[in-house]
């Protein structure tokens, strides 16, 4: 069974417990890649949170100008965020916590953060995050939070993906509810986005469920690569990371590989 429910926009916000994360869903069976269709959305002015969402996407991109697997079964989904330039940092923490937060909730499976926005169970990769923002001098014309959950994705039928990615009905051994697993993630969002609009903060939570804080580590930022301990993250979301040189370097973004 590939997912049980073959989500719409109407069974989706049937019951959200949302105020405006989600009020506004856009599905389509497939797509090309949500992002560029919450792009479109946002440059037409959509309301804040409305939700772009793909049954499965043909072209799913990742960070890195990665390619993102997306077949029916997995989640895809991107938000409209219009946040001020001050939250931007901490976005990418916001989106990690809320997809640990409710996949917990929604399976009872714990993940991990690995710096600075994958979703690790057992060391392999359940989730990925990619957020892309229009910038003009100091304002954010608009903040794209795009999500990829493996949910129902059997990685087994997928050969090239299986030494690096999990799944949920893999980790589990049966299938699970997208829309519960949507449902809760949209509700977290909401929940986490409330607290920075109050003048919250999310950093503590996000630091202490990072997986690589005291680990060996060899990060890719750009073309240099650090290797070192990772000793702490800044309020910034920056790793801070101790080479072996004994130099401290502050890397703002980069894809991080923990040394065995
Ligand atoms: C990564 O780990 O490199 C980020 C992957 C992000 C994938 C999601 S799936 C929904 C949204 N649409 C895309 O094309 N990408 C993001």
């Amino acid at each position: 069974m590939a997912s049980e429910e073959g989500l719409s926009a109407a069974s989706i916000i049937a019951s959200l417990e949302t105020h405006f994360v989600g009020q506004r869903i856009i599905y389509y069976s497939t797509l090309l890649s949500t992002m560029d269709e919450a792009k479109k959305e946002a440059r037409r002015g959509a309301p804040e949170g409305t939700t772009v969402i793909a049954g499965e996407q043909t072209a799913g991109r990742g960070r890195i100008k990665r390619a993102w697997l997306s077949p029916k079964g997995s989640l895809a989904l991107s938000i409209i965020l219009y946040p001020s330039i001050m939250h931007l940092p901490s976005l990418i923490m916001l989106a990690s916590l809320a997809v640990v937060r409710s996949i917990e909730a929604a399976t009872g499976l714990k993940s991990q953060i690995k710096w600075p926005n994958d979703i690790l169970i057992s060391g392999k990769k359940i989730c990925g995050i990619l957020i892309e923002n229009e910038v003009r001098g100091n304002n954010i014309d608009y903040a794209i939070i795009g999500i990829g959950v493996n949910v129902n994705l059997r990685t087994a039928d997928f050969p090239e993906i299986i030494p690096i990615a999990t799944s949920l009905s893999d980790e589990l051994g049966r299938d699970v509810s997208l829309l519960d697993v949507l449902q809760r993630l949209l509700v977290e969002i909401e929940r986490l986005y409330l607290i920075l609009l109050t003048g919250g903060s999310l950093y503590e939570e996000w630091r202490d469920s990072l997986v690589i804080l005291g680990r060996e580590v060899r990060v890719k930022s750009g073309e240099t690569v650090y290797e070192g301990i990772a000793e702490s993250v800044a309020r910034d979301g920056s790793l801070l990371l101790r080479c072996f040189d004994g130099s401290l370097a502050k890397i703002v973004a980069g894809d991080a590989t923990l040394r065995a």
